[in-house]
Order: structure tokens, then C-alpha cells, then sequence
């Protein structure tokens, strides 16, 4: 991979192929907070989902919905995406970028 980038490089003798070197699509382009919660938070964390169920063991119902949540801190969110929580899994950077999650714990503490 570096020695064909490297390559690439000599080649055209331009750094116009940096930008695709060692970084996914997803880095250039990264999905909004709204697609990403979409696709991969809200299936268990809607209401009635596997993850707002296991919350509401803990915290009021109401709390237990993370759209309505409001008090969540962007490194909080964080830490639980990258390491997972109990039964929450982790999601990887192949997964969600490290701009995704940023965007995405941003979003989720701006909700109210
Ligand atoms: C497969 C189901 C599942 C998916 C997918 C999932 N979660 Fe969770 N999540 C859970 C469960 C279950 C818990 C509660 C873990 C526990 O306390 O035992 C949880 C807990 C959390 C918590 C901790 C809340 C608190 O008050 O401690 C946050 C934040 C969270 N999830 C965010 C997300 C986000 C954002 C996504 C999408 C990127 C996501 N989760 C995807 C199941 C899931």
C-alpha cells in the first residue's frame, strides 16, 4: 500500500494523491450524526429497543431513550462507542470514524 502510494506519487509527481492515502472514504466523506444513528444506534435505542429496555432498568424511561436524553457529555458517549458498555457492543474505527463519533456525541448532547 505505501510503496504503491509512493509510487503513485512518483509518478504523477504531485501530491494530488495524498488525500486517498490510508484513509477510508468515510474520512473525506463522513456521515451525518442523523445517518449514523439512523443505521446503527436506533435499532436498540428507539423506544421499546434492546438498549433502552436494559437502561430503563437504571434510569427513568424517560432518560432511557437517548434522543430525549439531553445530558449526555460528548466524552462519555465517546468512551462507551469505543469500548463498548455490559452488553452495548464497541464500534471500531472501520465502523465509525473517529470524526463520525465526534459529530455523532456532539449531536446527541445538542438535542436539548
Ligand atoms: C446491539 C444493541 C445496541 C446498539 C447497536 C447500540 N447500543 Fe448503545 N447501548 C446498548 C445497551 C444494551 C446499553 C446499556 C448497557 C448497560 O448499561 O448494560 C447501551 C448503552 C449506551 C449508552 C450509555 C448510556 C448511559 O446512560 O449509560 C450510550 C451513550 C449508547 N449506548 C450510545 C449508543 C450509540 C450512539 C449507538 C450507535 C452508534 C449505540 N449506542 C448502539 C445497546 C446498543
Amino acid at each position: 500500500m505505501k510503496r504503491s502510494v509512493t509510487l503513485a506519487l512518483w509518478i504523477t509527481g504531485s501530491a494530488v494523491a495524498l488525500p486517498a492515502a490510508g484513509t477510508s472514504a468515510s474520512d473525506i466523506d463522513p456521515r451525518s450524526p442523523e445517518q449514523v444513528f439512523a443505521t446503527r444506534c436506533a435499532y436498540c435505542h428507539e423506544a421499546g429497543g434492546w438498549g433502552t429496555r436494559t437502561l430503563a432498568r437504571r434510569m427513568p424511561e424517560s432518560e432511557a431513550i437517548l434522543l430525549e436524553r439531553g445530558n449526555l457529555p460528548p466524552a462519555y458517549t465517546e468512551y462507551v462507542l469505543r469500548r463498548g458498555l455490559r452488553s452495548m457492543p464497541a464500534f471500531n474505527p472501520s465502523e465509525l470514524t473517529d470524526t463520525e463519533l465526534q459529530n455523532l456525541a456532539q449531536w446527541l448532547e445538542d438535542r436539548n
